[in-house]
């Protein structure tokens, strides 16, 4: 059972995307558990407030460490727990930083907000900080939510049986192949001949062929990883 926590100012925002299809079946099935806590249940102050004005000047608020810090203690308890911030200055989220994460068995996730947050949360309280990409979000949450999805899929039992990790994209630092399915014919627009010949190792071959053209013209900073 891997056990996902999360501290966020928005917990209402989780519910919809993590309660349903395969997570929602992970967490019936007990392999995965998901709790989401509201940052604010951790101030101290009747306002419960989060944020204040950066030292030095500068546009916009900062969260505060103080709310990460209890919060993180209380839930975390006695615990081993990772802790990971997300923010856009983190080590890129990755299918192998994803498996790596896949194998623990407690996960907290600290969302960030507004100008940033208190960077002692980052490197005093976080194990990790980590992005989901090269762009800037309006907060943290999404890219927990992403981090969730990822991860709690390659928990063994969370898909399916029929589900095959193996030839997804990026196994191997190729991207997947080109699927298809019924009609062969579909308004003119014909499958591959090779896929409907029912010869395995033809089939595997052009699958290959396909990976290594696809990889080629959207990543082809992940080619020269496959070698
Ligand atoms: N918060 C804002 N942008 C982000 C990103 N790209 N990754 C993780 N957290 C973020």
């Amino acid at each position: 059972m891997l056990r996902f926590d999360i501290i966020t100012i928005f917990p209402a925002m989780f519910a919809q995307v993590l309660d349903e299809s395969i997570l929602k079946r992970g967490q019936e099935k007990k392999k995965i558990a998901i709790k989401v806590h509201d940052l604010r249940d951790f101030t101290l102050d009747k306002h419960r407030k989060v944020d204040d004005r950066p030292f030095g000047g500068g546009p916009g608020m900062v969260m505060m460490p103080q709310p990460f810090f209890a919060a993180v203690k209380k839930i975390k308890g006695r615990r081993k727990a990772k802790v990971i911030l997300t923010s856009p200055s983190g080590e890129p989220l990755t299918q192998k930083k994803a498996k790596q994460l896949a194998k623990l068995k407690d996960i907290i996730l600290l969302c960030g907000h507004y100008e940033g947050v208190d960077e002692r949360v980052q490197s005093k309280l976080a194990d990790e900080t980590i992005s989901i990409g090269d762009y800037v979000l309006t907060g943290g949450e999404l890219a927990a939510m992403v981090i969730v999805d990822c991860v709690a899929r390659l928990v063994p039992g969370v898909l399916g049986k029929a589900a095959s990790l193996k030839d997804e994209s990026f196994e191997g630092n190729l991207l997947e192949y080109p699927q298809y399915t019924r009609p062969a014919d579909f308004q003119g627009m014909k499958v591959p001949k090779e896929l409907l010949t029912g010869h395995h190792q033809d089939i595997e071959h052009w699958r290959q062929a396909q990976s290594m053209v696809r990889t080629k013209k959207s990543r082809p900073d992940l080619l020269r990883k496959a070698a």
